[in-house]
């Protein structure tokens, strides 16, 4: 897919042309040179209809076809989000036409709508072309998008970051719906480095299993036992050319549940759905995806990223419940359920951003099936130490329509964590999401404001939900993007 602005001689080429009709009105001025008395006379039909129609409708014109691309507030979704689900729409239709050339008429547009256009043609394109045997894949649209002259400067850049943004998105979706047996820790790490390989601005540091063991990073030692491809701790420190005043001591960290497959280890899964825990290193790829864009747009703002990765299984050297082990900040830990690993990977992804001096923490992990009985699939449940990053998170998320949910770690659920034996335990009574916030609590480093991000309801979707087919949805890139943009406003 390609995406240009073009000149009004350029979109009468266009093989497709589309408008944007909202309530009845051309939302986006559709200018008159370019549509058919066909496309003319059914867009005043559906004026006349109203609300009554959705969707995409083509009319075959003289010169050329031309999509009216009638919008629907859809409960839930706000205006930009709205806007995102119709582009999509817009581009499956046109990819199951197998057209190759199209222009979007939309002089009006704000540069937050056309980013959300450019979002959803983005989404429409995207297809996991791992593993079928066909090497068929979806036309490469060329998109025309044609603006007021006065906003071509401006739109440009838009344009450029907005693609950066989108790319970061495939680059997860991608390593998402790789199945466990084909994305082991260590394929992982190689497609990391693989990725960041021209990036002169970020340094990876990996450590292997042998290194972790030294250094008592117990938590990804302990799960990763049962496995036959060992654990890996990935450290990216992401430099900018040019830090922001506002960000001078700042450095965000990023931290990313990267389990490649979770079966539960000897507190096995049942079998239906386990295949969906390929999903179950998403913390990691968003936290990767995100990363990669916050490079490639130059976002003035230091981060260092940490994804633990390891696979969770039976084996015979496994972790039995009920053992103990040392994290990395001193705390003794008893494992009364193995199915709960993502918090004891993710203590020792919360120290190596406390040791990489990270001022502020965000740990993204798709942590429990609880928060997915508390609050659904459209949103993710949000922990934090501090109003403030609580504020920024949301508000971030706002702008891509990726909602969040505060919940509280509530202190009265503490003591559900207490163990005879141990320090703590990893599993509590009740309000299974709160505790695991709970527990991840305990390894934050000192004075860190620090948020937990549970998107074990959203990272991945088994029905097509808004603008996400089938697989793994990118959530939370987007936000984390604008997340890092937040640090660049001097307001803290
Ligand atoms: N990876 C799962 C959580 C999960 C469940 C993610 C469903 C996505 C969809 C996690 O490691 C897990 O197994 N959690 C257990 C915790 C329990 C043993 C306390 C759970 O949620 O059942
Ligand atoms: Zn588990
Ligand atoms: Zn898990």
């Amino acid at each position: 897919m390609t995406i240009a602005l073009q000149t009004l001689t350029q979109a009468k080429k266009a093989s497709h042309t589309a408008v944007f009709l909202k309530e009845g009105k051309i939302i986006f001025g559709a200018d008159q040179e370019l549509l058919s008395a066909e496309a003319q006379s059914a867009i005043e039909a559906l004026k006349a209809k109203g609300k009554k129609g959705s969707k995409v409708y083509t009319v075959l014109g003289i010169k050329s076809s031309t999509s009216i691309v009638q919008i629907r507030q859809t409960p839930g979704l706000d205006t930009l989000d709205t806007l995102r689900l119709a582009s999509c729409e817009l581009g499956k239709e046109l990819i199951s036409q197998e057209s190759f050339t199209a222009s979007i008429l939309c002089p009006e547009l704000s540069s937050e709508e056309f980013a959300a256009l450019i979002e959803g043609l983005s989404f429409a394109q995207y297809e996991f072309k791992g593993h079928k045997s066909s090497t068929k894949s979806h036309p490469a649209i060329k998109w025309g998008i044609l603006v007021d002259a006065a906003q071509k400067k401006a739109f440009t850049a838009v344009l450029k970051s907005s693609l950066n943004i989108m790319s970061g998105v495939q680059i997860t979706r991608d390593l998402i719906n790789e199945p466990g047996g084909s994305l082991t820790p260590q394929i992982f790490q190689k497609k990391i480095e693989s990725l960041f390989k021209a990036d002169p601005c970020v340094k990876i540091k990996v450590r292997n299993k042998a290194q972790l063991e030294k250094e008592g990073f117990n938590g990804l030692i302990t799960v990763g036992r049962g496995g036959p491809n060992p654990p890996v701790m990935v450290t990216l420190t992401y430099t900018p050319k040019k830090v922001a005043q506002s960000a001078k001591s700042v450095k965000l960290g990023l931290v990313g549940k990267g389990v490649t497959f979770d079966t539960g280890g000897i507190s096995l899964k049942p079998p239906h759905p386990m295949w969906e825990m390929r999903m179950d290193m998403g913390g990691a790829g968003t936290v990767i995806g995100a990363l990669k864009a916050i490079s490639d747009l130059q976002i003035p703002v230091p981060v260092v990223a940490v994804v633990c990765l390891t696979e969770n299984r039976p084996g015979a050297n496994a972790c039995l419940p009920g053992d103990i082990f040392t994290a990395k900040n001193g705390k003794t830990v008893m494992v009364e359920n193995t199915d709960a690993e993502g918090r004891l990977i993710l203590s020792d992804g919360l120290a190596e951003a406390g040791l990489n001096k990270a001022t502020h923490i965000v740990d993204l992990a798709t942590l429990t099936g609880a928060i997915i009985r508390a609050i659904g699939t459209s949103m993710t449940g949000l922990f934090s130490n501090n109003e403030e990053l609580a504020e920024r998170i949301t508000r971030s998320g706002a702008k891509s329509g990726e909602k969040f949910w505060r919940l509280p770690l509530e202190e009265e659920y503490r003591s559900s964590l207490d163990d005879k034996v141990a320090d703590i335990k990893n599993i509590g009574g009740d309000a299974g999401a709160i505790t695991a916030g709970l527990f991840l609590q305990e390894f934050v480093p000192e004075n860190t404001p620090w948020a937990h991000l549970d998107i074990a309801g959203t990272a991945f979707t088994t029905k097509s939900w808004k603008y996400h087919g089938w697989g793994a949805t990118g959530w939370g890139v987007r936000s984390l993007v604008n997340l890092t943009e937040e640090f660049t406003n001097s307001k803290k």
